[in-house]
């Protein structure tokens, strides 16, 4: 994304989506990589478009996220809202339904809860890989569930998943969650298919979650498995 200006804040809203060069009828699907066929097995380069990979980022004085998300991503403002909201919506309390909604079962308001969970899986696939380091999560896990996660064996995170690049979040969620068994705290050095959103995040700043937003595609194979002074189990992943 080329720099901010103080006239791209003031403008931001007049953005057009025909005036990305993307939106242009000689560069349609420029960006995507279409060579190697079927998306599983082009990797993360194919995931993404023409966006630099980055980390956390924040949002220029004066911009507004839907503005922002207009400008980074090249959509609509409409679209771009849909974005935000779809992000809010997880964020604050709809996780559970969406997740729960992305391992097949049935959840309330159904056709709300199944638009959300496509735009973030859209937005994940359009916006900027992340690339700003290694990522926590923190979760609760019986035995029984722990058992899974032999060193070796594959998994996803059973749809859209929260991650942070700082382990004291992932710690707390962790701690939070102990009543289930065991506090468990993923790493992953990557997330080729996970995108940065602390920006959008209602707790933004040094003092938020500082998340990141992982697809439901993302497949991890364990490395190795530590316990800590703490009794937390470390499970250390190698994105697939
Ligand atoms: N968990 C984190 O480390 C983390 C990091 C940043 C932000 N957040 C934010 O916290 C809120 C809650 O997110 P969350 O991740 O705790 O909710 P979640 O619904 O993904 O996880 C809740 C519980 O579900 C179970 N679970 C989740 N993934 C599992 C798996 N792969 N296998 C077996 N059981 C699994 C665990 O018991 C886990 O504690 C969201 O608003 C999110 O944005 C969480």
């Amino acid at each position: 994304m080329a720099e901010w200006t103080e006239q791209d804040v003031k403008q931001i809203r007049e953005w057009d989506e025909k005036e990305h060069p993307r939106g242009q009828p000689n560069n349609a699907g420029q960006f995507v990589e279409k060579s190697s066929g079927n998306r599983k097995n082009q990797g993360a380069k194919a995931w993404n478009n023409d966006l630099t990979p980055r980390g956390q980022t924040d949002i220029p004085i004066g911009c507004t996220k839907i503005g922002y998300v207009q400008k980074e991503l090249g959509v609509s403002y409409e679209r771009a809202q849909e974005y935000v909201d779809a992000i809010d919506a997880y964020a604050d309390n709809r996780y559970s339904a969406i997740r729960a909604f992305q391992q097949g079962q049935s959840v309330e308001n159904q056709e709300e809860i199944s638009k959300i969970s496509r735009d973030i899986e859209d937005y994940i696939k359009k916006a900027p890989r992340w690339n700003g380091g290694e990522t926590f999560r923190g979760v609760g896990l019986s035995d029984k569930e722990l058992q899974r996660f032999t060193v070796g064996s594959e998994h996803d995170m059973k749809g859209v998943s929260s991650w942070s690049n700082e382990i004291t979040i992932a710690e707390d969620f962790a701690n939070e969650y102990k009543s289930y068994g065991y506090a468990v705290i993923f790493h992953s050095p990557t997330q080729n298919r996970g995108t940065a959103i602390r920006h959008l995040s209602k707790y933004p700043g040094s003092s938020g979650e500082n998340e990141v937003l992982a697809s439901k595609e993302s497949k991890y194979k364990v490395l190795k498995r530590e316990t800590d002074a703490y009794n937390r189990i470390h499970i250390y992943l190698e994105e697939m």
